[in-house]
């Protein structure tokens, strides 16, 4: 028995974003986006179509953190009006703070209790979202959780509540246009792992798996093109169509292992998360091909029938694409890196990890 669902009102293609007047609909807004100048112009051009919002939040750094998020909510305490709707412009970075403004309304409290005592759900706000991705990764627009960052403790936590599935994603390829080659490859690695994520997840199933196969397939194939031809709108379109079926893949199945250590290797090392969470992939797939039958199946729709020459085949993408693949080279030495997997793997995500723990411990130690 399996299940499938996403709430998700996707709307996708150039210029979709000129929609956004329509669907405010004359709604008080808070607009959530980055404070730099392409981010600060496509803000103004936003309230010049839908009027004035009631807030502008643009303190939004990459990684939200616990420290940042708090003056956010207080900002928004101090508005006249509080908002219909948030309109969040950015990376996973603004959709995911934009997620948490939601839950916590004007008191950031409401989410920090619920992030580190499990209390108190039921005071979540969980304010409507208009999301409007501008990277191509984190699939953020049609999952229901938000990553929040606590890098004064070296902790991560995930912020989940299907409330707080946005209700429309507006998905405009032409807004990833300026995205540089280094985030064009790290959210897009990212969004591979999403999708070869939630294929080797206890909570697979035939619906995920289709977007994930299909996913994957694209992003191997685009995004070295991609890299090497920037301003191609057509490579831009497929990258944004691929994150967005990884995100549909894993929103009901959610990460896994390479997700689970890579959270450990971005907080002390200061990894960006499409790097963490893919430079493992080529290992892990060592280690459960062969485990599961549905699995493996999925894999070879990917990368051909022999599975071990698809892991070397991954590794070496991933290398001509620049990510360094050893645990060295993120400097961690052979006992250290045991010890992370052993962590990790007994992590939340870790334990989503359809594959054996001591092959995978293997397949680094040899
Ligand atoms: N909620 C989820 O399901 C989910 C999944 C994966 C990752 N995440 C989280 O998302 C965050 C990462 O998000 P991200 O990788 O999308 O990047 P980001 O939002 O952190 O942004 C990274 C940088 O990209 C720049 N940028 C974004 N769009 C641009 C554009 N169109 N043109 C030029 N520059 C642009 C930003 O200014 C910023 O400096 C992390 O905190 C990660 O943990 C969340
Ligand atoms: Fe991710």
């Amino acid at each position: 028995m399996w299940s499938f669902s996403n709430p998700v009102n996707i709307q996708f293609g150039e210029g979709v974003l000129s929609r956004l007047p329509e669907l405010l609909d004359g709604q008080n807004y808070a607009l959530l986006t980055y404070d730099e100048p392409w981010f600060s112009a496509l803000a103004d051009q936003v309230i010049s179509q839908c009027g004035v919002p009631v807030a502008v939040l643009n303190q939004i750094v990459p990684n939200p953190d616990i420290k940042d998020l708090l003056p956010l909510c207080q900002q928004l305490s101090e508005m006249p009006v509080q908002p219909d709707v948030l309109v969040a412009i950015g990376g996973g970075s603004v959709i995911d703070t934009a997620k948490v403004v939601a839950a916590a309304g004007e008191d950031f409290d409401r989410v920090y209790q619920l992030l580190t005592q499990g209390k108190g759900r039921e005071e979540l706000v969980c304010t409507p979202i208009i999301a409007v991705p501008t990277t191509s990764g984190t699939g953020s627009e049609v999952t229901c959780w938000a990553t929040v960052w606590d890098s004064a403790h070296e902790r991560k936590y995930s912020l989940a509540d299907p409330r707080l599935y946005p209700q429309v994603a507006l998905c405009d390829p032409s807004l990833t246009h300026e995205l540089p080659e280094f985030l064009t490859i790290c959210t897009g690695l990212d969004a591979l792992s999403h999708a070869l994520e939630s294929i080797w997840n206890k909570n697979n199933n035939p619906v995920s798996s289709t977007y994930a196969v299909d996913a994957a397939r694209i992003i191997l194939n685009v995004l070295p093109e991609l890299a090497a031809d920037l301003n191609n709108a057509a490579l831009r379109s497929r990258m944004m169509e691929a994150a967005l079926k990884a995100g549909l893949a894993f929103s009901n199945t959610k990460t896994s292992i390479a997700h689970n250590i890579s959270y450990e290797v971005t907080l002390r090392r200061g990894t960006p998360h499409g790097i963490a969470c893919s430079f493992t992939l080529p290992y892990v797939m060592r280690s459960v091909s062969g485990e599961n039958s549905v699995c493996d199946q999925a894999l070879k729709a990917i990368f051909g029938e022999d599975l071990a020459a698809g892991s070397d085949y991954l590794e070496n993408w991933l290398k001509d694409l620049g990510i360094k693949v050893q645990p060295e080279d993120y400097q961690y030495d052979p006992a250290d890196w045991q010890r992370l997997l052993t962590s990790a793997l007994a992590g939340e995500r870790g334990k989503n990890f359809i594959g054996q723990g001591e092959a995978l411990l293997t397949s680094y130690a040899v």
